[in-house]
């Protein structure tokens, strides 16, 4: 269900292949003994130019979710973005959280619950709003149907059987979702799967989001506003007329429409297009702090990681997650020292090579 993505999963596998294609160029014989890998987003300074994208469902992996994440990109210095689609209301994750959140929207069905969604968002104190313009609908996410996910979860006699060969991962869902600490301080009706969670909060978003949408949100949201999916640099113009502060290239992890390219072959020509009017974010592939440094060499401010997390979220809770930023963070560290970086300021296009093949 992680690992996942749609069709053929060419995008999700180009995601990657795009990494592979470039290729360092060092610049030795500078004194890198004293280095950061800090830097800023809209202001904030964040401990390394690595922060969590929004992922829905994150429940099905970790009963805490949502909750262990923030406090693990907080534990970390950084920043994670939370999706509208939660097993947990977006004001008590806040309430956990440890470090600045940023928030995802799916939007609601009316502009009424739209500018409500909004209050809440800002009440909560997320600090920057990103809407994902890339799900119309659903992608065709062939193997969750191969593998018979379905949200909400039914109990079949093969689910039985899995749960019976995956003991810790079945004691975990059942803590999460039946044991006493799930269900205290929910009223009664509250008292679903995640899954189930998960579901609801699905059905409460529509989908598409259009122009009007956009403009719109503009409107009532007052901090920096991103928008999530951007595959093609000619779109740029409208949005940064519509006021957009900021661009996340995405493919949504190739679970969206296969057949798009790899993010990082495509974050140049949005660069380009928006020369430095707004801040340009990429995620997708993204699993060594290499990868982060090359797409910082190609003009981003930062990227985002999904699935490197959601795998620490599955396999051992907060720790897993905080596991994971620390693994990252030490690649950029050193992939610094060995490039010849002190600050990731000094990072440009002359550092890297892009092959075509
Ligand atoms: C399980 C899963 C759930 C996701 N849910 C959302 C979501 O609710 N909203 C959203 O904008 N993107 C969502 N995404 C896409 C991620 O934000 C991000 O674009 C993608 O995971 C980046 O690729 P990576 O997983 O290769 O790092 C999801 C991705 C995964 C793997």
């Amino acid at each position: 269900m992680l690992d996942g993505a749609a069709g053929d999963e060419i995008s999700s596998r180009r995601n990657r292949e795009g990494f592979e294609r470039i290729t360092f160029r060092p610049r030795p014989l500078v004194d890198v003994s004293k280095r950061t890998t800090s830097t800023h987003v809209f202001g904030q300074e964040i401990s390394m130019p690595v922060m969590l994208a929004p992922t829905g469902a994150g429940r099905l992996a970790y009963r805490y979710a949502e909750l262990a994440v923030a406090k693990a990109a907080g534990e970390a210095g950084t920043i994670y973005m939370q999706s509208t689609v939660t097993a947990f209301p977006l004001e008590e994750v806040a309430r956990v959280a440890t470090g600045p959140l940023w928030y995802q929207l799916y939007l609601p069905h009316s502009p009424k619950e739209t500018e409500e969604m909004l209050n809440r968002v800002s009440a909560a104190g997320y600090k920057a709003l990103s809407i994902t313009i890339d799900t119309p609908i659903f992608g065709n996410r062939e193997r969750d149907r191969h593998n018979r996910l379905s949200i909400p979860q039914r109990i079949t006699p093969r689910l039985v059987f899995e749960g019976m060969t995956r003991p810790a991962w079945t004691a975990e869902f059942i803590r999460g979702n039946f044991s006493p600490s799930a269900l205290r301080g929910r009223p009664p009706k509250n008292l679903r799967l995640s899954s189930t969670a998960t579901q609801q909060a699905i059905i409460a978003t529509q989908w598409p989001v259009t122009w009007d949408d956009v403009r719109r949100v503009r409107e009532w949201w007052h901090g920096p506003l991103l928008i999530k999916g951007i595959m093609r640099a000619d779109e740029c113009e409208q949005f940064l007329d519509y006021g957009v502060d900021g661009f996340v290239v995405s493919n949504h992890g190739g679970r969206q429409l296969d057949g798009v390219p790899g993010t990082i072959e495509v974050l140049p020509e949005v660069v380009e297009a928006v020369a430095g009017r707004a801040q340009v974010f990429l995620d997708g592939g993204v699993r060594r702090g290499e990868d982060a440094i090359k797409a910082l060499a190609l003009g981003a401010t930062a990227v985002f990681v999904g699935r490197p997390y959601l795998y620490g979220l599955a396999a051992a809770g907060q720790e897993g997650v905080k596991r994971v930023l620390e693994l990252l963070h030490g690649d950029i560290d050193r992939t610094m020292a060995l490039l010849g970086l002190r600050t990731l300021d000094e990072i440009d296009g002359s550092f890297v090579r892009v092959s075509a093949h």
